[in-house]
């Protein structure tokens, strides 16, 4: 998608049904962008790798002085501040309202999660956390405001593509090649997205997303759970620093359900997660912070110990939902 395409969307006639390239992208999903598009990936980072002409001494010199920059600034890496509000914004939501039709899905949507962070992304049915995830990881233009993820632009094609490398996408319904065993899957996008190791990658999310029984058996023959846990396992597989998961435990059987967040706990002490989710256990059980939403409207922002004040989730929840949808009123 061009800027151009990205603009016409956006200034499109509102019904703005997710376009063939969002339908083809969705099939894709977990990949995240497609072998021509991670070639094209390749080619611009190595365009951008071109120097300027300097003199080889200073040139080395520059780099040097600029690698231990970067390091001394990692050593003093922001998700290791016990501070979050002092962490950088890894993922940005300002203004973002999507139409189909006359029918507001979403409405001046604006939160941020900061990075090192595990936070919920929390509401009922229809309140637009799909939608919003669809759009921040670039599988739908917003009709208005603007996404950011790392920093780049998610309706803009070439950030789209730096950002797939970085960035894990769980989508809702789990789109997977049903005809493919889970390790020819996982084989496949590491295929595409050129791991360095991938035996040692494919091994390490087959052990975390514990699919090793089933990992030749058909997609399509695989129960629901375990479809769930081949897409966490896709999501996962190039050990992206920030991951976007649509209900991770929806479909999971209890012990599974205990595992993914455990799993989501050790992920967040070193990633930036945003993760959907209706059921408030999981926020007591995972999150840092809470985004709330309602009807495709903001209810709260902030942290859990913030949103748990005075009462639990639960009614904090119900409060904040029932309020909201009388102001809407
Ligand atoms: N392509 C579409 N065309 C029209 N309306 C849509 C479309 N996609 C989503 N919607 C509507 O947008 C609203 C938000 O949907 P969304 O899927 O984002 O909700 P959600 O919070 O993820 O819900 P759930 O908890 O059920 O997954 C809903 O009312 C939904 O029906
Ligand atoms: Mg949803």
């Amino acid at each position: 998608m061009t800027d151009d395409d990205a603009k016409q969307r956006h200034d499109g006639d509102g019904k703005d049904e997710p376009v063939a390239e969002d339908e083809a992208r969705d099939e894709d999903a977990t990949s995240a962008t497609s072998a021509d598009d991670e070639a094209d990936a390749k080619a611009t980072d190595a365009a951008d790798d071109d120097e300027p002409e300097v003199a080889e001494a200073a040139r080395v010199e520059v780099a040097a002085s600029a690698k231990a920059k970067a390091k001394a600034d990692d050593d003093d890496a922001p998700a290791k501040t016990t501070d979050r509000s002092k962490r950088p914004v890894t993922i940005s939501a300002e203004g973002l309202s999507k139409f189909y039709g006359q029918f507001a899905a979403l409405s001046n949507v604006t939160f941020s999660v900061r990075r090192g962070t595990v936070a919920a992304f929390l509401g009922p049915n229809g309140a637009g956390k799909s939608t919003t995830m669809r759009i921040l990881t670039g599988f739908l233009a917003p009709t208005k405001g603007k996404a950011s993820v790392l920093g780049l632009d998610p309706t803009i094609a070439e950030q789209r593509r730096e950002l797939a490398k970085k960035l894990g996408y769980l989508p809702e319904s789990g789109p997977l090649y049903r005809d493919m065993t889970p390790f020819e899957s996982l084989s496949f996008f590491a295929d595409v997205r050129s791991l360095a190791k991938p035996t040692k990658r494919i091994e390490a999310v087959v052990d975390r997303c514990a699919i090793g029984s089933v990992l030749h058996k058909p997609i399509y023959k695989l129960s629901k759970g375990y479809r769930q846990r081949v897409g966490m396992a896709q999501a996962l597989l190039h050990d992206p620093e920030v991951l976007i998961l649509d209900e991770p435990t929806s479909g999971l059987d209890p012990l599974q359900i205990r595992e993914v967040r455990e799993l989501i706990r050790e992920l967040g002490r070193e990633k930036t997660l945003l993760l959907s989710t209706h059921i408030l256990q999981e926020v007591e059980a995972m999150a840092d912070e809470v985004v709330l939403i309602s009807e495709g409207k903001i209810a709260f922002t902030g942290t859990k110990a913030k949103l748990t004040k005075d009462a639990t989730v639960e009614q904090r929840f119900y409060e904040l939902a029932d309020k909201h949808q009388k102001e809407v009123a």
